[in-house]
Formats: C-alpha cells, sequence, structure tokens
C-alpha cells in the first residue's frame, strides 16, 4: 500500500508588513532582514484571525481540492504551538467549523514546530496500519508566530497554516515507509512560558541546536534507508530538499551543513538548483512554525519549472526543544498542477500591506484578544468574534 499527501491546503492572513518598512523602522539596514534573514515579507493577522480560522481556511482548502466530504475524514490532528485555550483543542473548533463526522479521533498536538510533522507521522501509520479503513487523516499545522517588537526575532515571525489530507491515494506525494531519520534532545534554544504570548529565544544558539539536530537526524536517515556509501553525493539522490523555514537564510545555512557532511566542496553551488523553489513563498510569508517545511513543499510543487513526477524529495522538520525528523516523498504524476491550480501565488499577490503604525497597533490590540467581547455584527467565513461567557465565538 503506498500512503501520503492525496490533497494539501494553505492558508495565510490577508495582510502583511514589508521587511525593509520594519528594518528602517528599527533604525536597520533593510539589506539585513531581506538579504540577512532572506524575508522580503511576513503574514500579520488582523484580529479577527486566530490559528483556528486559520487552520479551518487551509483544511477546507484541501478537502475541497480533493473532493473529499467530510464524512470521510477519520483523525482530524491540529500541529500548533501557539493554541487558543489550555484544554480545548483547535481541531476540536475546526471539527465544528468543518462539519466532520462525530465518529472522528480528534486531537492537538505540541512539539514546538515539529508538532504537525508527529502528526503526520501519526496519520501515516494509522493509514498504513489498515486501521483508517479506508478513511482519511487531516493534518493540520496552524501557527502565529509572535516575538517581541524590537527583538532580534521580529523580523522573523510570520503566520499561517497547510492541511493536508493523508490516505492510501496520495495523488501528490508517496511519503516512504520506513525511510525517517529522527533526533532529539533536550536544550533550551527556544520556548514561550504559559505566562507570555511571545516566544523567548536564544537566538544564535537555536541556529546552533537546528545545524545539530539536521546532522542527527540526516545520519539516522541515512542508516534507516540503507543506501549509504554509493557513488557522489548523498543527497544527489534527492531532486531537492526542503527544510523548515524559520527565515529563508536557515535554509541556505542547512544546506550548506549537510553538502558539508556529504563531503561536498562547494556546498553551495546546488543551493539553487536543489533547495530554491522551496522558498518562494516561505520569504512571502516568514515563519510559521509547524507548517513552514509544508509550505516550502508547497512552494516546490507549485514553482518548480522542471518535472519532478517520479522523483524523490527530501524533508527536514525541526522543532525546537528540540525533536527533528528527515524523511523522503516521491512526487506523483500531475501533482504540481495539482497544486498550481490552488492559486497560492495570486493568493499571496492580493494580500494588504499593513503600514508599520498599523502593524504595530494590531500587535497591541492582539494582546488581549483571548478577553475580547464577541462582537454584535455576525461576520461569515471563519472569523474570530471574542469571546461570549469565556467561551470563544466564530463566524462561520
Ligand atoms: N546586508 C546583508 N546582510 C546583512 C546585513 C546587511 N546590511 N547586516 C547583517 N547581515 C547578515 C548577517 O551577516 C547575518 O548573516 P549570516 O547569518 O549569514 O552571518 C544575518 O544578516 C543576520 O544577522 P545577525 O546574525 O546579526 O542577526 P541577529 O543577531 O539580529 O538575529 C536571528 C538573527 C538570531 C536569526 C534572530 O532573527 C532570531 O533570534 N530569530 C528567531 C530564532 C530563529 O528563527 N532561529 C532559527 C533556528 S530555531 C528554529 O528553526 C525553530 C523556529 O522556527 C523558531
Amino acid at each position: 500500500m503506498q500512503v501520503g499527501l492525496e490533497a494539501i491546503g494553505v492558508a495565510v492572513p490577508d495582510t502583511y508588513v514589508e521587511l525593509a518598512d520594519l528594518a528602517m523602522a528599527r533604525g536597520v539596514a533593510p539589506g539585513k532582514y531581506v538579504d540577512g534573514l532572506g524575508v522580503t515579507r511576513m503574514g500579520v493577522p488582523l484580529v479577527d484571525e486566530d490559528t483556528v480560522t486559520l487552520a479551518a481556511r487551509a483544511a477546507r482548502m484541501a478537502l475541497e481540492s480533493a473532493r473529499c466530504s467530510p464524512d470521510d475524514i477519520g483523525l482530524l490532528v491540529v500541529g500548533t504551538e501557539t493554541a487558543v485555550d489550555h484544554s480545548k483543542p483547535v481541531a476540536s473548533y475546526v471539527q465544528g467549523l468543518l462539519g466532520l463526522s462525530t465518529r472522528c479521533r480528534i486531537f492537538e498536538t505540541k512539539h514546538a514546530c515539529y508538532g504537525g510533522t508527529a502528526a503526520l507521522q501519526l496519520a501515516l501509520d494509522w493509514v498504513r496500519s489498515g486501521s483508517a479503513k479506508g478513511r482519511k487523516a487531516l493534518i493540520v499545522c496552524s501557527d502565529i508566530a509572535r516575538y517581541g517588537v524590537g527583538t532580534p526575532g521580529e523580523p522573523t515571525q510570520g503566520a499561517g497554516a497547510v492541511a493536508m489530507l493523508v490516505s492510501d491515494h496520495p495523488a501528490l506525494v508517496v511519503l516512504e515507509a520506513g525511510k525517517t531519520g529522527v533526533y532529539s534532545k533536550d536544550v533550551m534554544d527556544f520556548w514561550r512560558p504559559l505566562y507570555s504570548k511571545d516566544a523567548l529565544v536564544d537566538g544564535h544558539y537555536s541556529v546552533q541546536c537546528y545545524l545539530d539536530a539536521l546532522e542527527g537526524a540526516y545520519r539516522s536517515y541515512q542508516e534507516a534507508a540503507g543506501d549509504a556509501g554509493g557513488e557522489g553525493a548523498y543527497s544527489d539522490r534527492f531532486a531537492a530538499l526542503v527544510y523548515h523555514v524559520p527565515y529563508g537564510k536557515m535554509s541556505r545555512k542547512a544546506h550548506r551543513h549537510l553538502r558539508t557532511l556529504d563531503g561536498d566542496a562547494a556546498p553551495d553551488a546546488s543551493f539553487d538548483r536543489l533547495v530554491g523553489h522551496s522558498l518562494v513563498m516561505p520569504s512571502q510569508v516568514g515563519n510559521i512554525y509547524t507548517g513552514s517545511m509544508y509550505l516550502a513543499l508547497a512552494s516546490l510543487l507549485s514553482s518548480a519549472p522542471e518535472d519532478l513526477t517520479g522523483k524523490r524529495v527530501g524533508l527536514f522538520s525541526y522543532g525546537s526543544g528540540s525533536c527533528a525528523e528527515f524523511f523522503s516523498g516521491v512526487v506523483q504524476d500531475g501533482a504540481q498542477a495539482r497544486v498550481k491550480a490552488l492559486g497560492l501565488e495570486a493568493r499571496l499577490a492580493r494580500r494588504r500591506a499593513l503600514s508599520i503604525p498599523e502593524y504595530e497597533d494590531v500587535m497591541r490590540a492582539r494582546e488581549h484578544l483571548d478577553e475580547r467581547p464577541a462582537a454584535d455584527a455576525a461576520g461569515s467565513g471563519f472569523r474570530y468574534q471574542g469571546t461570549r461567557d469565556h467561551k470563544r465565538i466564530y463566524a462561520t
């Protein structure tokens, strides 16, 4: 049985900030954010958008793209590190908004940016084991990345969700059973205490932790795949490499490290060929934590000019704290056309730019979103309206 991604959906906020504008407002050379970090724009959600609404919008796109009935979903897991409640999972709100069956197992996973990958691996095994009994899994990665205004992390914010339909009809990418390598280690590189809406990070240390985890997971993958020691650089067996993208430059550092591990004396030379297309959309959206690597995969399938049919793609997911996984998939016939048909790049182009004062107002307003009284006017289209009797209210 072949198992993998049948469809994908992506949601990003309708508004964004130009990183060049942010740099000028912070007295920093724009080149530092745009070239030094490799980010052009970052998505900033307005006050009617949260982790739930982004997740629901992405999930709806995935279901519609596969013409999948809500009743066909037997497992819904939302991976997030920016949940909206200490107890009730984001997944339950999504179940309600999408009208999924009551005969569906539903929960939320957390391990920083790795939480979505943990959910995806679980879903793959659920389908492979036969427990799915013909039903499909819906895995959603949804987050709003938030660091303090004026901190070094500020230009690496972003927001968005990626939903994946996982089944034994993997029309997009077959994920290879057994070909996966894991690395985990208790480190304090990035975290968010229960009392804080902003993430805390030991920035340069977090880069080193990411690279250490990449090395460990890649070596572990090579052992699991069982075909190490062949001709040429090991990573030339992949037509593309998709790394977790907290910011574009991190993917460049990751690729340089991986190719150096391969013994490549010119480790940057293959970057544009193997990695470039995966960064087109992340550079316009910023860090979306759990969904970042999957947005990069969507970007690759949407923008790579060459035919990737039958080609292998390497995927590296990193969650601070930490847990990382290197795994691989094979692109299926017609996958690129299906992802292009979602019109993701056109959607990004239709967003509205926020001025820096508007962005700072939104950041302040978002601090109190969890207690905001629900607006009387009914909106539509999966929008957060506020709370009533301590309950979150959503417009459908
Ligand atoms: N023109 C071009 N480039 C410039 C420049 C200019 N005018 N000025 C500086 N640069 C370059 C620097 O040379 C540097 O490049 P290299 O990394 O290649 O040396 C780059 O811009 C960044 O400069 P700094 O290192 O001085 O930047 P900083 O100290 O202000 O912060 C950061 C960088 C540590 C990444 C910070 O943004 C941060 O803490 N971000 C959040 C943490 C993060 O994303 N970590 C990633 C790994 S952890 C992870 O992946 C999990 C997750 O999702 C959070």
